[in-house]
């Protein structure tokens, strides 16, 4: 790569390796310089990606933008950004996003694809979402009430409705009510206008018609043209399905296998995939988190790490990095890089505590267990590293970080066993630390 010194191939992937919000958005606005392709794979409007992009003006400035479903590359004129096949989509949502960027003058024409097996996701996946939610009482997820759950329901019960079926309205509208019918017959509650969903959605099937393409097909002819791709995962592998804190979890699939399933490029022609790993740990909504820190120095790093939703704006609670579920997901994605993010929110901090291990009737745990009482009830082995006072937030260089920092990534380096190949300290896109 000209100006990205990381070595990562033609087919990468950034995924998330907590719960979710370790700052995907800001590598993949970095990376996306170099790379012609950003494709999301999975899930839906849930992710909220942030970039903040420095006013060439006036430098001391920044412009946030937050993604939900537009792929994070769009703020790099020559990037092309495909919509997945395994995300699920709410049309209104895209082109809300759509609408905001052209206000900001980013041009999407012809910038925006979108595979045409894709789910559609609609206002009642939404509604029936919230309602899930309120009965389940006191064991609710805490979603962030996009639909999510519901839309996948839809789809391995074998009755969604894929966008490429809007080409054909009519027979796309029987569809739609019969489902309807049938949702309202389990989740009688919902009450919402369908009339006017099924206008607006007749409007959005006409627009999206120039952006339908057969993604797979696409992808693989643009791999096999040189073109490089950059796959844009989204939550996080402890938010997984299959891998996480089930049922405290998201409904896809966020590790790799989500990412071959959701564009549909095997998973060995990957020629990287690049962990986000925040330098502590956060998690929004329900579950089990083992290092929260539920006193006043979970408050200040919420406060100090802007730790509030980029989706929903709820506050994200706030504890310790966790190298056990750092190994883990290193394990299940079979990652060849890390990116740790956020080191320099820890400035400041005379100790820093990193879990080492999770201990159970007297034994040590091999892994992340699947019971959630285990886990609940477990205990938590620390270390103790020192901390350091210097302001991190100018330094371009590992050799330059204190020596406090260093030893503390390090040691993360060491437990997890995969390579910090770069180290985020602060917002902007230059704020990166290259090894
Ligand atoms: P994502 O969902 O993984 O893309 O992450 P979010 O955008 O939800 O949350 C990450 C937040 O941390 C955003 O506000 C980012 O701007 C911010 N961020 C990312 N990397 C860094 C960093 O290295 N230092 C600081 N201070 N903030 C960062
Ligand atoms: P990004 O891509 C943080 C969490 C929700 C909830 C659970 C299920 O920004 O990292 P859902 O709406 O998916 O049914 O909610 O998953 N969650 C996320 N948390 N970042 C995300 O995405 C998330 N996507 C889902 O808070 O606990
Ligand atoms: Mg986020």
């Amino acid at each position: 790569m000209a100006n990205i010194p990381l070595n990562l191939g033609n087919l990468t992937a950034v995924l998330g390796t907590q719960w979710g919000d370790e700052g995907k958005g800001k590598l993949i606005d970095i990376l996306s310089e170099e790379f012609e392709l950003v494709v999301r794979a999975a899930g839906g409007a849930n992710a909220g990606h942030t970039i903040y992009l420095r006013d060439p003006v006036s430098p001391t400035t920044s412009k946030k933008f937050v993604f939900h479903l537009v792929p994070s590359g769009m703020l790099h004129k020559a990037c092309v950004c495909l919509i997945g096949n395994g995300v699920v989509l709410h049309l209104p949502t895209l082109f809300e996003e759509i609408e905001l960027l052209e206000k900001n003058n980013i041009s999407t024409n012809g910038r925006i694809l979108i595979a045409d097996r894709t789910h559609l996701l609609f206002d009642y996946h939404k509604e029936i979402d919230a309602v899930q939610e309120e009965r389940k009482g006191d064991k609710k997820v805490g979603t962030t009430k996009r639909g999510i759950g519901p839309c996948y329901m839809d789809k391995t019960s074998r009755m969604g409705i894929r966008i490429h079926e809007l080409l054909n309205f009519a027979k796309f509208t029987a569809k739609y009510r019969q489902n309807l019918a049938t949702l309202k017959d389990l989740y009688g509650e919902i009450t919402y206008d369908t009339e006017k969903e099924l206008s607006e959605l007749k409007i959005l099937a006409e627009k999206i018609k120039p952006m339908l393409v057969d993604g797979a097909h696409y992808l693989h002819t643009a791999y096999k043209n040189g073109r490089k791709i950059l796959v844009e995962g989204a939550n996080g592998s402890m938010l997984d399905v299959d891998h996480g804190t089930y049922p405290y979890v998201t409904s896809s699939n966020p590790t790799i296998g989500g990412i071959s399933v959701g564009t549909g490029l095997p998973g060995r022609a990957f020629t990287s995939l690049v962990g986000i790993m925040k330098a502590y740990v956060t998690r929004v909504g329900s579950g089990p988190f083992p290092t929260e820190l539920k006193d006043q120095l979970g408050e200040d790093i919420r406060q100090k790490g802007g730790e509030f939703g980029a989706t929903t704006g709820r506050p994200r609670r706030c504890g310790w990095y966790d190298s056990v579920i750092g190994k883990y997901a290193v394990m299940l994605n079979g990652l060849t890089d890390i990116n740790l993010t956020k080191l320099d929110v820890l400035t400041g901090l005379p100790t820093l505590k990193i879990a080492t291990a999770y201990k159970y009737n007297d034994e040590i745990l091999p892994s992340v267990p699947a019971d959630l009482d285990i886990m609940e009830n477990m205990e938590i082995e620390y270390i103790e590293m020192q901390g350091w006072t210097e302001n991190i937030g100018d330094i371009r260089s590992f050799e330059n970080l204190p020596q406090n920092a260093k030893n503390y990534v390090l040691k993360i380096e060491e437990l997890i066993g995969c390579k910090i190949s770069s180290i985020g300290v602060g917002m902007e896109r230059d704020a990166m630390i290259f090894r």
